[in-house]
């Protein structure tokens, strides 16, 4: 695992969407892994500002969703087709057909579960997994307990998720009370983990997930397992790291990461390139 701390919510948020862009650009074949949730709004939002300006190609794309509500279709506003659609697939050049979520309405839900595994290995396997977490420390819908090596499943929603996800429903009743996610060990078969993370309320979950044990009871923990994962931070949620100097050491001297500190436009780590956005180009991979 990697942890790269950057100095607010743009640039964090520039970082992983400049991750996922090179992922589109530099793989023939892209099978992304994608999130929804408040915090990828500005990610997605990055994403088609640089298919607009920059020719950001998604035609090759095919993406797959971590989860799905139980019982909501996907034309309801509060399900994630309907959120992926608006925030991202209709905003850009990829065909429909090549986006997947599982489906919270399917007759049998646990037929669902194992077509979508089994959609995800005819693609070949999930080349980037985007993530965020949760303040249960869930990743997808797992929550505490889900086990590592779990697969795609329906599982009930925890309090604390409920009580997250309130706010976009009006009222803490309306939060369907079950999801469809893949697991833990889906997440973790994906070839790259990116988990974006931002504002001081992540603090906390962060903290134990990054520099905390392995444990069920966060399923984030399980990401210290995964050989090619990089947790991005902008300075509220990396506020109760105890060695942040030390991440803050590697990612700048890391040569893996010049690509991005090369970019001329972007607000890096302690804020000295301040310069607009909209000059970023980019760049093919080194
Ligand atoms: C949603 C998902 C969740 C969210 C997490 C953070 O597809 O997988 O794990 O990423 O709940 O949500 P926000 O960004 O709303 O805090």
């Amino acid at each position: 695992m990697e942890v790269v701390i950057q100095a607010n919510t743009d640039a964090a948020t520039e970082l992983v969407a400049r991750i996922l862009a090179r992922e589109v650009q530099t793989n023939p074949r892209p099978v992304l892994g994608l999130a929804t949730g408040r915090t990828m709004e500005s990610v997605y939002a990055r994403m088609v500002q640089m298919h607009r300006k920059e020719g950001l190609d998604f035609s090759a794309c095919r993406t797959f969703n971590l989860d799905e509500y139980v019982g909501l279709p996907g034309n309801d506003g509060h399900a994630y087709r309907h959120y992926m659609n608006h925030h991202l697939f209709r905003q850009v050049n990829i065909a429909l057909r090549n986006t997947h979520l599982p489906d919270g309405t399917a007759a049998n839900l646990e037929a669902e579960c194992e077509r979508y595994e089994g959609l995800i290995d005819q693609a070949g396997g999930i080349t980037l997994q985007l993530l965020g977490i949760g303040h249960s420390g869930h990743i997808g819908f797992n929550e505490p307990l889900s086990a590592f090596r779990s697969r795609t499943r329906v599982v009930a929603l925890a309090p604390t998720t409920i009580r997250q996800n309130a706010p976009i429903f009006g009222r803490a009743d309306k939060v369907p009370r079950s999801a469809i996610t893949m697991g833990v060990g889906t997440i973790l078969d994906g070839r790259r983990c990116v988990l974006l993370a931002t504002g001081e309320d992540k603090a906390e979950i962060i903290a134990r997930a990054v520099e905390g044990p392995l444990t069920s009871m966060i399923s984030a923990s399980a990401l210290q397992l995964h050989p090619d994962c990089t947790v991005v931070l902008d300075e509220a949620a990396a506020g109760r790291l105890k060695k942040s100097d030390y991440y803050r050491w590697i990612y700048t001297s890391e040569p893996k990461w010049d690509w991005f500190r090369k970019l001329p436009a972007v607000v890096i780590g302690s804020g000295r390139n301040t310069s607009s956005l909209e000059d970023c180009r980019l760049e093919p991979a080194p």
